[in-house]
């Protein structure tokens, strides 16, 4: 006979999703509104979204952009960076943190992660600039990743910054309601992008912003989302508009449509309860597993600053277990239970070991780390039943997998 915990979690048939957006009658007004208007590409809810966001976090301007993405690319592009140049990138992110360099011309080099945050620290960034300096190379920027929506050490990386003339591209993908030094995240570095993907703190389906003080950079990448055009449609086809146009450089297309801003609009008003309830389920995990062997909990943020919680990540003591992390994930999902791995380091990925000749061990923290990690479900819309479902199935999937 099988073991009774076994039994009873094979029983369970409900699938606890690893994400889920959260909508509601907020979002479907504001949406029902643009779609009634006749006007549905970037136009008055774009500007509003935009108002709206960049008071959320403190920044001068905000540029309503298609992804998060799109903002990183066009940061780096309004900062100058081409061909020849390089960017410093942690290896602990997802693909579009390095493609975009790329994109540009530029080449990565990436940076090592501490194994605990995951997030960039100074002396492995200045390690790496070190390296490059003995290459004869200079880096142009560094892009830290705010993981999971924890703020990387932004006043040393600053600092670093100046010392050796970096600018600042923050990726904040993870980390809308993030905060750092009591300062929201978005008004700190150069430029910070934001991710508004299905899965995010607050979305739009897809959708990004890029924030920054400075308007030549605002304006740059305005310009630069919709084809360099001088004047945009809204402008173009408003009462007072005329037909007129110029291009003045070989822009992309990656504005925001009106029916995304409408929903960004309702999120946001919406984004602080969403944010508690991540929060609640944080803690709920952290009071379950921070004295179960076998698991290390994921660091909080200091006191007086918030973690966005986009991402809880557990991290497996391997030596305590006779499964190894994608035995976990696996014996997890069989449970019900919707788990995913962030992320396998790009130094580890096929393009960038054939590009650069990367070997794992070449960058070790997330190296280690990454044989380890799994992410758990976290999202506002989460049910406690649920939240428990998730810490009882960890829990009896750990006592099955200790040796
Ligand atoms: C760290 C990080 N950067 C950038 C992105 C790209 O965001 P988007 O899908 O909005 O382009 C993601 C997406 O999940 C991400 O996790």
């Amino acid at each position: 006979m099988r073991p009774r915990s076994r039994q009873t979690g094979l029983l369970r048939q409900r699938f606890v999703p690893f994400s889920r957006p959260d909508l509601g009658p907020e979002e479907e007004a504001q949406v029902l509104q643009v779609l009634r208007s006749g006007w549905l590409s970037t136009g008055a809810k774009c500007r509003e979204f935009e108002r709206a966001f960049a008071r959320a976090v403190r920044a001068r301007y905000a540029v309503a952009l298609s992804s998060c993405t799109a903002a990183l690319h066009l940061a780096l592009e309004a900062l100058g960076v081409g061909p020849g140049d390089v960017v410093l990138v942690p290896t602990m992110t997802f693909a579009s943190t390095a493609a975009v360099p790329q994109h540009l011309g530029a080449r990565v080099a990436f940076v090592d992660v501490n194994p605990h945050t995951l997030c960039v620290e100074p002396a492995t960034v200045e390690e790496a600039l070190v390296r490059l300096r003995q290459q004869g190379l200079r880096a142009k920027a560094l892009v830290p990743v705010h993981f999971a929506g924890l703020a990387c050490p932004m006043e040393a990386l600053q600092e670093l910054a100046r010392a050796w003339g970096l600018y600042i591209v923050e990726d904040a993908a993870h980390a809308f309601g993030t905060t750092y030094g009591g300062r929201p995240v978005g008004s700190i570095g150069d430029i910070t992008c934001f991710s508004f993907y299905a899965t995010k703190n607050i979305t739009t389906g897809e959708g990004g912003m890029a924030t920054t003080e400075e308007p030549r950079w605002a304006e740059r990448i305005r310009l630069m989302s919709l084809h360099g055009l001088s004047a945009n449609a809204w402008q173009r086809y408003s009462m007072q508009g005329s037909w007129h146009y110029h291009v003045l450089a070989p822009g992309y297309k990656y504005n925001l449509s009106d029916v995304a801003a409408a929903l960004g609009l309702a999120q946001l008003r919406r984004a602080e309860a969403m944010r508690r309830r991540r929060q609640e389920i944080a803690r709920l995990y952290q009071q379950a597993f921070s004295h179960v062997q076998g698991l290390r909990t994921p660091p909080e943020a200091p006191p007086g600053d918030v973690h966005s919680w986009h991402l809880y990540v557990l991290k497996l003591r391997l030596r305590a277990l006779r499964l190894n992390r994608d035995e976990f994930a696996h014996a997890l999902q069989k449970r019900g239970i919707g788990v995913s791995v962030h992320f396998r380091p790009l130094h580890m990925q096929p393009y960038y070991q054939r590009a650069y000749g990367l070997r794992p061990q070449e960058l070790p923290r997330a190296y280690w780390a990454f044989e380890r990690i799994i992410s758990l479900p976290i999202y506002s819309r989460m049910s406690h039943e649920d939240a428990h479902r998730v810490v009882e199935a960890v829990l009896e999937v750990l006592k099955e997998a200790a040796r």
